[in-house]
């Protein structure tokens, strides 16, 4: 066989080069070129080293569902998609003193007191904090075991016998490290391999792996979006710090659905569930006020009201400020802009704040229409009726499009003892008790919040919307 030519191919990009190169010209990074052989795969080119045929099944098959294993923490229940599945991984991120350690303490602790053997292992703290922050959650009595230690040659073993704990914490990835590599602990090689070693033992003994990933200033998880890819589910702990409430979102789940959120309130005893967050985030709601709407919105598979806020005031700045908080601030500026375009309803030269109440972030188009409504609202102080929930996805041509899971949403507002929904053309109440308002097109909503202010709004008007 002649030989074939050599190939260079760059670690990181993949761009693949006939000599090698100390940059590369694709992506840039320095050293990441390696020689690679070229292999073929042909009948010919394998010859006696064929590999054997590979048997095809039907999608239907005799296949036990995964066994999860409720905590009794419902909402942390309520995110792995029923509770935790033995021989399963389980990635908890969130930035510094969000509440990882104490969540998973109060998980593992209501697990030990159903009679399942589980164990906490930290490498960022003494045995002494841990033992505090349990008699603080009043935790302290339950059978759960404590080590402290970073080297996962020593983890591996302990976890690898008969007798060792079914349910497992390693607070945190970032703190381990396997010692046959040379790059310190917290370096993408060592998060990858403590973590590739962890799996295994977990996978190969039935155990449930919880681990704890630290955030990078950017808001993922430390080390390689590889550690990702690795684990069965990922979620994601989040809360406005100052907020009492904490939000535990999944990102990822092989065994159950993503996007579920459970909510959880921090007190000086840890943490409680909020089994009805509609309540919460809407809080006490007295009078109706200019520029604040409740949005009828769903997280996950449940429906959730939150109120959302604007102000539109007058500014003193060259570029208007747009601040958002809770929300995506280019849907914001699309919201400004179909405002502007199509209903002919203009707040340029006015610094606009938006604020997502309770500290929810929403991701959701279909709170488009609650947004806009607050905006008109805060620039006319015409406050939308009390007892009214918005929703409706806004398109750029100005038309308001009907949103999923509808029934769910006008249920959640009638039971929360609201009356009356705006919502996109062809919105049904079936049976929820609601009065529904359909609103086509964005300027039916201006139209109803009153005046819409030309091109300079009057500033008596904005005056009497900052009350
Ligand atoms: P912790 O679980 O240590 O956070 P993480 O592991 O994500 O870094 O929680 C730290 C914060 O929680 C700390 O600021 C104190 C607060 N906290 C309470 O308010 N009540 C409690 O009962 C506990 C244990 C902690
Ligand atoms: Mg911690």
């Amino acid at each position: 066989m002649a030989k074939a030519a050599a190939r260079y191919a760059c670690q990181q990009c993949g761009a693949v080069t006939s000599r090698w190169t100390g940059k590369c010209e694709a992506c840039g990074s320095w050293n990441s070129i390696v020689e690679e052989t070229p292999v073929d795969l042909t009948p010919k080119g394998l010859g006696a080293g064929r590999g054997r045929t590979i048997e095809l099944v039907g999608l239907k098959g005799e296949t036990e569902d995964a066994a999860h294993v409720p905590s009794g923490i419902k909402e942390f229940d309520r995110v792995c998609g029923g509770g935790l599945v033995p021989g399963s991984a389980l990635l908890v991120g969130g930035d510094p003193g969000i509440g990882k350690s104490t969540l998973l303490l109060q998980v593992v602790a209501r697990l030990a007191a159903h009679g399942i053997p589980c164990g906490y292992v930290t490498g960022e703290e003494a045995i002494g904090q841990v033992r505090l922050r349990a008699r603080r959650l009043g935790v302290a009595d339950t059978s759960v075991t404590l080590a402290t230690a970073t080297a996962i040659r020593d983890i591996v073993a302990t976890l690898d016998k008969p007798g060792a704990p079914q349910v497992v914490v390693i607070d945190s990835i970032q703190t381990m490290y396997v010692d046959m590599l040379d790059s310190a602990p917290g370096t993408v090689a060592q998060v990858r391999a403590s973590a590739q070693e962890l799996i295994r033992v977990a996978k190969r003994r039935g155990l449930t792996l919880l681990l704890v990933g630290h955030v990078t200033k950017e808001g993922t998880i430390a080390g390689p979006k590889v550690l990702e890819h690795m684990v069965d589910t990922v979620l994601y702990f989040e809360g406005e710090r100052g907020h009492q409430f904490r939000i535990l979102r999944t990102v990822k789940n092989r065994y159950g659905p993503t996007d579920e959120i459970g909510v959880f309130d921090m007190t000086d005893r840890g943490l409680n569930e909020v089994p009805n967050p509609s309540a919460l985030f809407l809080g006490e709601r007295g009078q109706a006020v200019s520029g604040a709407v409740v949005f009828a919105g769903i997280e996950g598979t449940r429906p959730m009201l939150v109120e959302i806020q604007a102000l539109v005031a007058p500014s003193s700045l060259g570029t208007p400020r747009r601040a958002v908080v809770g929300w995506d601030a280019a849907r914001l500026a699309m919201v400004l802009a179909v405002l502007d375009a199509r209903s002919g309803f203009t707040i340029a030269g006015h610094d606009v704040f938006l604020n997502v109440a309770g500290g929810l972030k929403i991701g959701e188009p279909a709170a488009d229409l609650a947004v806009a409504a607050a905006l008109v609202s805060s620039v006319t102080a015409t406050p939308v009726p009390r007892e009214t929930v918005v929703f409706g996805e806004i398109g750029l041509s100005g038309e308001v499009r009907p949103v999923g899971q509808t029934d769910a949403r006008l249920k959640e507002a009638a039971k929360l003892g609201f009356a009356r929904a705006w919502a996109p053309k062809g919105t049904r109440c079936r049976g929820a008790g609601l009065e529904v308002e359909e609103v086509a097109r964005l300027d039916e909503l201006v139209a109803r919040l009153g005046e819409r202010p030309r091109a300079k709004p009057g500033p008596g008007v904005l005056e009497r919307s900052r009350v």
